[in-house]
């Protein structure tokens, strides 16, 4: 059973911002099954920094959107995301170098952090996007 399943009150209303939400649980989900499966160290680091990457991706496209569109939430927006990066990259380091493994508190800190933003400041940003008539 994957770990995160997808529920429809993650949706925030746009097409693309939804698509990355769903691609991030199964990145989340496919670094959980790793560790579940005893995979290697190698396989983990791979899956993690995918998982970093493709948040970072995401982040980009959201405050992409929220300057074109002149989001007044912007700047409060954009540092959340700058500290969940942080945050994620130490995670990263500390793994590689042995001091932090991936405990189930590391997945709920992921999962929460995840389901709270998105049902927080980016279905915030959603409705506003909506407002603008931008669904996609
Ligand atoms: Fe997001
Ligand atoms: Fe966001």
């Amino acid at each position: 059973m994957a770990y995160m399943e997808w529920r429809a009150g993650l949706d925030v209303g746009h097409a693309k911002i939804d698509s990355e939400h769903r691609s991030l649980v199964e990145a989340l989900n496919r670094l959980h099954a790793a560790m579940k499966q005893g995979k290697g160290k190698d396989e983990i680091e791979k899956t993690l920094l995918f998982l970093k990457d493709y948040t970072v991706e995401h982040f980009k496209g959201e405050e992409r959107l929220m300057m074109v569109h002149r989001y007044p939430g912007t700047d409060k927006h954009c540092a959340i995301h700058a500290d969940l990066v942080k945050e994620v990259a130490t995670l990263i380091t500390n793994y590689q170098s042995g001091k932090t493994p991936l405990t189930s508190a590391v997945f709920d800190f992921l999962e929460d952090w995840l389901v709270k933003h998105i049902q927080g400041e980016d279905k915030a940003l959603g409705e506003f996007l909506r407002g603008k008539g931008a669904v996609a």
